[in-house]
């Protein structure tokens, strides 16, 4: 076994044992990817200003995101088919995230469904990712099974009423659960573990939908679910229709410019995440890192930011709280972590980034994680 010691090592071990048409759709970025790069690349450019001679005991990374205790400024990005990187994927994953203290998304486009979720965790409080469909009678009954899960905050996504094509998971053949194809029965005979644990599980297809909408029965085809069911009319007015329904913690994702970050504001939402959406829809788009601060200027004092998209260290979470995110995302951070390890490689994920996040602040400076400000980057290596 390979001594795991940076969130690469969980990817290089997650592409080893995860069958390639899943390991492709969350390592995918749409077209060139160029997006998905930069996501990564950007945070590289920022450089840090290192600090002597200040007293680093009594370090801690713990604060709030909308109100509620993290033991780090770090939240699991929903993320679809998670139960496909591992057998009961998003159940192991929101335990891990319940151990260490900080919110789990749950994904509609999940495995497991809400109510696996929230047994699988003893009814702990998760948040639950909501997609806008025409079959409006279908959010309604999702708004209220995240209710009686118990969810602690609802987070709409506004940037994927239509689907950016990533080239792979055409090539691929993307399905949940895989079809029977001479090559998929080829590339999964080399991932014994993986297989175990499907044959283990009932939890083969998408759990939030199939059983709950009238016709559908066999969904295997994301994108074709999408593109027959996703609402591309999503509006300003829906946004108020599902605040009012939902009537609790509201955040908004998918944010990129300033204009609809200032009608996030006046949404009424608790938080907008700054996101392209790991650079899977809109190729071309700028990174998030670089969105960051224009957002934060124009609506920071209003309304909590945060921000996903290509961080894969504790460093990264530092520099964009550095810049005005509350609180950041991991998404392939996570499904890395789970496809190498389970739930022990999301808890071995969540602990690398904060041994990272606690160390680089301390070199910086800081021994608290809410003092970090602008003034550990160094001028002129960072968006402004
Ligand atoms: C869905 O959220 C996707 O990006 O595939």
């Amino acid at each position: 076994m390979p001594v795991i010691t940076n969130i690469e090592d969980l990817r290089v071990l997650a592409q080893k044992r995860v069958p390639r048409m899943f390991y492709d759709y969350a390592d995918s970025g749409s077209w060139t990817e160029s997006t998905y790069r930069a996501n990564e690349s950007d945070f590289q450019k920022i450089k840090l200003r290192q600090r002597v001679a200040v007293n680093m005991e009594n370090r801690s990374t713990a604060t709030t995101m909308i109100g509620q205790n993290v033991a780090m400024p770090v939240a699991i990005a929903p993320v679809g088919l998670t139960g496909m990187q591992h057998a009961d994927g998003e159940i192991l994953a929101a335990r891990a995230a319940k151990k260490f203290g900080i919110p789990f998304t749950l994904s509609t486009m999940s495995i497991c469904s809400i109510e696996d979720v929230s047994k699988g965790t003893d009814g702990h409080p998760f948040w639950f990712q909501l997609y806008v469909m025409k079959d409006r009678g279908f959010i309604e009954r999702l708004i209220d099974r995240a209710k009686t899960a118990n969810c602690s905050a609802l987070v709409l996504t506004l940037d994927l009423q239509i689907i950016g094509q990533r080239h792979k998971d055409l090539k691929n053949g993307l399905s949940a659960p895989p079809k029977l194809t001479i090559a998929n029965l080829i590339n999964i005979a080399t991932k014994p573990r993986w297989a175990l644990g499907m044959l283990g599980t009932p939890r083969r297809e998408f759990g939030n939908i199939v059983g709950h909408v009238k016709g559908v029965e066999n969904m295997s085809s994301l994108s074709a679910w999408t593109n027959q069911q996703f609402d591309p009319a999503l509006n300003w007015g829906d946004v108020e229709w599902i605040k009012k329904r939902w009537g609790g913690k509201l955040i908004i994702k998918g944010i990129q410019d300033v204009e609809d970050a200032r009608l996030s504001v006046a949404s009424g939402a608790d938080a907008l995440i700054v996101s392209n959406h790991g650079g899977r829809q809109l190729d071309g788009a700028q990174s998030s890192i670089q969105a960051l601060p224009a957002i934060v200027d124009a609506v920071g004092s209003q309304i909590e930011v945060h921000m996903d998209g290509g961080i894969r260290s504790g460093q990264d979470v530092l520099k964009a709280r550095a810049l005005g995110a509350k609180g950041t995302y991991i998404g392939r951070s996570m499904a890395y972590g789970l496809g190498a390890m389970g739930e022990a490689g999301v808890s071995k994920a969540l602990e690398i980034i904060q041994r990272e996040l606690e160390l680089t602040m301390a070199f910086c400076g800081h021994t608290k994680i809410d003092t970090v400000d602008k003034g550990i980057l160094l001028p002129g290596t960072f968006p402004v």
